[in-house]
């Protein structure tokens, strides 16, 4: 058996990405079954952005202007979503839009992006200091305004701090910091696992329980929670480091100790099932996330690296599929959206593609995802 390398599996990973781009008429890829065909979002979900990502990476990787200007129109398909009411415009806009603006002045996407944040923003709860999930979020069906995510601090913090610099509006910023701080308070225990939920008095903002959408138990660590953790307390680090690199330190060292043997995460790390299945998504966020820190903490970045690595790499020996998989070259299989309401359990996720081309384009060094 040949062993595809790195830069192979990111060839495919990019390809299948800008081939679905140049096909697709409508909605955005969601998660793929292992034929390869994508079940779309009419409107991006909470997920759309990540599509979008991965066509901005690879357009820089490239250096290509044709899949730039490709990335350009799926990035502008997202603006009826500025005024959606969740706290998922973080992901929509930070990696949809402000990826892709990088060092360039694109004053229509840049707008875009600055609008995504402000009506973030508008949305924040005063006591608690931080943007709930919102009436619209993919989880909000089950629960009421005082309901909050550990996975609305990724992309989100880093895209009010761009709009604050952008804007010169600082109260942007010191909100991606009360952000963080009240998702750290909420969500993560003194043992560095985190909770994927909490419900907070929206009068007082104090704290009322915690619990967990999608993972084994209200006091299991879900597998996407510890990782989403660990990448938006990396991302609030790159803000403030005297505030919040302590608290990405300590989360990833939950992660590297319960890491399998086999280096990708089962779904949940409580579940002690020997068949409990795996969440490839989990594995590549988490990953992306170690890469991420490496370049902020010199103490710990070979740790940091190696578990990364071994990690990218395990995805990319047992689930990447191969070219000679035709129409499914390029996926990321193995992935788990909802294992309580039996959504995708053994698919591609979009997200967890995303950040296999993050890690992969961090790894073979053509592009730097330090601040990203
Ligand atoms: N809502 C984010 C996730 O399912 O990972």
């Amino acid at each position: 058996m040949t062993t595809m390398t790195r830069t192979e599996a990111l060839a495919l990973l990019s390809a299948r990405a800008v081939g679905t781009a140049r096909e697709a008429t409508h909605g955005f890829p969601h998660f793929a079954h292992n034929d390869g065909d994508w079940t779309l979002s009419p409107d991006g979900d909470w997920t759309g952005g990540f599509f979008v990502g991965q066509l901005w990476l690879a357009a820089r990787r490239g250096d290509d202007d044709a899949v730039d200007r490709l990335a350009r129109v799926w990035a502008l398909r997202l603006a009826p979503r500025v005024q959606s009411r969740t706290i998922f415009r973080g992901f929509l806009f930070w990696y949809g839009v402000a990826i892709g603006l990088d060092d360039r002045d694109d004053p229509q996407l840049a707008d875009l992006a600055v609008a995504a944040a402000r009506a973030l923003a508008g949305d924040a709860n005063l006591a608690a200091r931080l943007i709930p999930l919102g009436p619209e979020a993919e989880e909000a069906h089950a629960v009421g305004e005082g309901e909050t995510n550990i996975d609305g601090v990724p992309g989100t913090v880093l895209l009010l701090d761009w709009a604050a610099r952008r804007t010169g509006d600082e109260s942007l910023r010191q909100l991606a910091l009360d952000h963080a701080a009240g998702h750290r308070e909420f969500c993560v225990r003194d043992d560095g696992g985190v909770i994927q939920s909490a419900t907070f008095d929206t009068a007082t903002g104090q704290l009322t329980r915690r619990y967990t959408h999608k993972g084994l138990a209200d006091d299991s660590i879900w597998a996407r929670a510890q990782a989403w953790g660990l990448l938006g307390m990396t991302h609030a680090a790159i803000l403030d480091p005297a505030e919040f690199l302590d608290t990405a330190r300590h989360l990833a060292r939950w992660w590297i100790t319960r890491l399998p043997d086999d280096s990708i995460c089962r779904w949940d790390f409580d579940d002690d099932d020997p068949a409990a299945p795996i969440d490839t998504s989990a594995t590549a966020i988490g990953s992306a996330a170690l890469l991420k820190l490496a370049e902020l903490d010199a103490r710990e970045a070979h740790v940091y690296r190696e578990v990364a690595q071994g990690s990218v790499d395990a995805l990319v020996r047992t689930a990447v599929a191969p070219l000679t998989a035709g129409k499914a070259a390029g996926m990321l299989r193995h992935g788990l959206y909802n294992r309580r309401i039996d959504l995708a359990t053994d698919h591609e996720l979009v997200w967890g593609t995303y950040y296999l081309t993050e890690a992969l384009s961090a790894m073979t060094g053509r592009i730097s995802t330090a601040r990203i």
